[in-house]
């Protein structure tokens, strides 16, 4: 049995896991920094690289302990150098040295986003590992705030990139509608909890959105969307909108949801959410199936923030030709134990992180 620690440092979430021979999560340990950045509307590079520095060795002591383990049981410390903030990353990647390097075990450098393509083939303690297995090849649709990607697994270590946007990232464009909504941050949960509100069953007429096929390609671009709906709000500012039914609920959701400044959300605000969320779920969905058949596909595997999203895995799990694997929400977002999944395939591999191992803010998908 090989026993990892693995750290993740990327972006907002300050993550420590425990997980054995690749699959099963013995501990997962995420410190959301969500409510800091929130006032600020994204990410602030300077307060996330602090608040990973406040937050590490408490998670990792805190992973430990979860797992009923301690460092004597430790095989290898695994750790994310990329992609994702600099000064994020470098919190983690020092941290994951010292204590290897302290214990006397090697240092698995990991690629952030190969790591929530392992995400589905996680299991809780006590589930069955053999539900999780690959069957390659598999097609991957990894969908963050800062990526989407859509890519072809040959197997553990061969993946191809054969589809990305060419301007936003999926997640990033549910945020900046959110914004444009004044739906608070972060935007993927704020515009499916305001979806959620719309009345009746799909949407109808002009809140129809244009779907942009980037035909002949696998590629995305969801900027087009994004000023789509800036329009239909500049319209709206010109008439008025009309507020809905039970207030109180609305109230709650809104609260639920962080949109601050605002005591409800209407119908019309609602409406547009869905519009939107159906128009980004449609393309992510018809794209993935399309490759999953162009590619000869066996498997489709869901990854990242946006595969939190419950339209998405419904709309997916619909679509697809052949079987979809949707991680447990919580291993959608950021986490550690997707690092400790990727990582103990690079240990059995050899790849292991040398003296002079250093973060890439910038590595790509096949890149390690
Ligand atoms: O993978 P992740 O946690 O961090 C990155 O590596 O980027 O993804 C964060 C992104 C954010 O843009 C957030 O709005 C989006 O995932 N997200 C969602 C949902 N939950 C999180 N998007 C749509 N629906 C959701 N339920
Ligand atoms: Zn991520």
């Amino acid at each position: 049995m090989t026993r990892i620690l693995a750290i993740e440092t990327s972006c907002d979430e300050t993550a420590a896991a425990v997980v054995d021979d690749g699959v099963v999560v013995r501990s997962s340990i995420v410190v959301s920094q969500e409510a800091i950045h929130r006032r600020w509307g994204g990410v602030v590079p300077e307060l996330a690289s602090r608040e990973h520095a406040v937050h590490l060795a408490p998670a990792v002591r805190r992973a430990l302990e979860d797992a009923g383990t301690g460092w004597p049981a430790i095989d290898a410390v695994a750790v994310t150098r990329g992609p994702g903030l600099a000064g994020a990353l470098v919190v983690g990647l020092n941290f994951a040295r010292a204590a290897a390097a302290a214990r006397g075990v090697p240092v698995v450098a990991v690629n952030h986003l190969e790591a929530h393509l392992h995400a589905g083939w996680l299991a809780r303690p006590g589930e069955a590992a053999s539900g999780a297995v690959p069957d390659f090849p598999v097609v991957g649709l990894v969908v963050s705030g800062g990526h989407t990607e859509l890519v072809v697994m040959r197997d553990r270590a061969a993946i191809k990139v054969v589809g990305r946007t060419r301007d936003d990232a999926a997640g990033e464009a549910f945020d900046k509608v959110a914004r444009i909504l004044g739906l608070g941050y972060p935007g993927g949960p704020a515009i499916q909890a305001a979806a959620a509100l719309a009345p009746g069953s799909k949407v109808e007429g002009r809140e129809v959105l244009t779907r942009p096929w980037m035909r002949g390609s696998f590629d995305f671009s969801f900027s087009g969307l994004k000023t789509a709906m800036l329009r239909h709000v500049e319209g709206d500012l010109q008439g008025h909108r009309t507020p809905v039914g039970n207030p109180s609920r609305l109230a709650e959701v809104a609260r639920a949801i962080g949109a601050e400044g605002r005591t409800e959300v209407d119908e019309r605000t609602a409406r547009l959410a869905r519009a939107f969320q159906e128009a980004v779920v449609d393309v992510l969905v018809t794209k993935t199936c399309d490759a999953a058949i162009a590619h000869g596909a066996r498997q489709v595997v869901l990854a990242g923030g946006v595969a939190a999203n419950l339209r998405l895995r419904e709309a997916m799990l619909a679509a697809s030709p052949v079987p979809v694997l949707v991680p447990p929400l919580e291993y959608c977002t950021d986490n550690a134990a997707m690092v400790g999944a990727v990582a103990y395939w690079q240990l059995l591999r050899g790849e292991i992180g040398g003296p002079g191992i250093d973060i890439r803010p910038n590595l790509a998908l096949g890149e390690r």
